[in-house]
């Protein structure tokens, strides 16, 4: 009798791929996009072999994203993380996005007065103050400029600052360990460097707030939490951080992006220029669709059995939420992969959904609508300096966008 012949080794399923097609910056990668179109589940691995589920549909993400059976808590085993650096800095990290309930709300809710709607149509007046000097600035120094340098970082790191009471003559330093600690090419010791540096600056920022506060949301912290004893120095810390770091990078990269986006398609441009204050709200929120910044997914684990379109996902499997995705759906939106700044976006998950949905929304949605008409009516010529195959794309970062946009006008 012939000897038994070995079942084949399963197949690794595919990477999860990051890079996009050439000429294609503003689509998602199109091995990752195919996926949408084979069904609501797929296999796929991560950078470190390990597999995890990708969750492809808008329907099941939003479905998904709010069920008790699907945990942000990163320190279970599985938990799919987005690189080498991030799985470094997981148990350093840890703040209410990657808690479940009742402690994320228990800490969340903490904050959620300093972003409701009016809290941030106080700050409009300031924001657009904001957005002039930066713009008197830059017509003062004459075209080229880096949009990126000169306006869309500097507008919500000087927001962000003033609102949590950060010194912004600090911002070299917070950018950069920013910047490593998003950058999915960051070894595990830089990470984790860069993310000590960044606590260890906070943490002597709170307890100089503690004995001295001023107005700001980190006196407020200081004093209900710190001084109070509710909470240490270590853990405010790490929340300001969160708040730091999610309050410019994102915002930062919306703007520059979606302009970017916007010199492809100059009527639109035009409309967003000239068009009426609720023109300007829709066509936010179709970019933040559109351009889906935060990109390499939500990231979450199975804590018991799903099930999804007849598949089941176990407990304790790694689960990625593929917002990009998702915000292309033709179930939802009519021809995804069209730039339409009239079209109905809002149910888009840009910000995510559920329990973690942003808690910074309203105040990126309001620089957002202040800053791209200001920009554009400011240099209604304004246009890029360099083609487009010649804009550097930040594929490796957790935030998307252009580490610079040469403008000229
Ligand atoms: C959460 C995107 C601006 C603070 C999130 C999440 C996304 C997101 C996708 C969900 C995380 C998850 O489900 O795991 C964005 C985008 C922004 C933006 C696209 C700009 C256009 C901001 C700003 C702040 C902020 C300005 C200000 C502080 C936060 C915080 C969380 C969060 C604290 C965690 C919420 C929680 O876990 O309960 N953001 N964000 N974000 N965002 Fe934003």
């Amino acid at each position: 009798t012939a000897p038994p012949v070995p079942a084949p080794a399963p197949a690794a399923p595919p990477a999860y791929a990051t890079h996009r097609a050439p000429g294609c910056p503003f689509d998602p990668p199109p091995e990752r996009y195919r996926l949408l179109a084979e069904g609501p589940l797929a296999r796929i691995s991560l950078w470190d072999g390990n597999a995890a589920w990708l969750v492809t549909r808008h329907a099941d993400q939003v479905a998904l994203l709010r069920d008790e059976r699907i945990s942000a808590d990163n320190r279970l085993p599985n938990f799919p993380s987005v690189s080498a650096g991030s799985q470094a800095t997981r148990a350093h990290n840890r703040t209410f996005i990657s808690m479940d309930e009742p402690e994320h709300n228990e800490q969340r809710r903490r904050f959620t007065a300093d972003f409701t709607v009016k809290r941030i149509n106080e700050l409009r007046p300031r924001i657009e103050a904001i957005v002039t000097e930066l713009l008197d600035a830059m017509e003062q120094a004459g075209p080229p400029a880096d949009l990126v340098r000169d306006f869309a970082l500097p507008l919500p790191s000087l927001v962000i600052c003033e609102l949590l009471g950060v010194p912004y003559t600090d911002h070299a330093f917070f950018q950069r360990v920013s910047a490593v600690m998003i950058d999915t090419r960051s070894t595990p010791e830089a990470a984790l460097a860069a993310s000590q540096e960044l606590v260890d600056y906070l943490g002597d920022l709170v307890a100089a707030k503690e004995k001295d506060p001023g107005d700001d949301l980190l006196s407020r912290m200081a004093v209900q939490y710190l001084r109070t004893g509710i909470s240490t120095r270590d853990e405010c810390a790490k929340q300001a951080r969160l708040l730091l770091v999610a309050g410019h990078e994102t915002t930062a990269n919306m703007i520059a992006l979606g302009v970017c986006a916007l010199f492809q398609h100059p009527e639109q441009l035009a409309a967003v220029r000239d068009g009426e204050p609720r023109r300007v709200v829709n066509a936010v929120e179709e970019l933040l669709r559109y351009l889906t910044i935060v990109h390499l997914g939500r990231r979450r684990v199975a804590v018991a059995d799903v099930e999804v379109g007849g598949q089941v996902i176990r407990a304790g499997e790694g689960v990625v939420f593929a917002t990009d995705l998702a915000n292309r759906d033709p179930e939802v939106f009519e021809d995804p992969d069209r730039l339409d700044i009239d079209r109905a976006a809002r149910r888009h998950i840009a910000f995510g959904t559920g329990p973690h949905q942003c808690l910074g929304q309203n105040l990126a949605r309001m620089e957002l609508q202040v800053a791209y008409p200001a920009l554009l009516r400011r240099f209604p010529g304004l246009r890029l300096e360099r083609p487009l195959a010649q804009i550097p794309f930040r594929e490796d970062m957790a935030v998307y966008g252009v580490y610079e946009l040469p403008v000229a006008w």
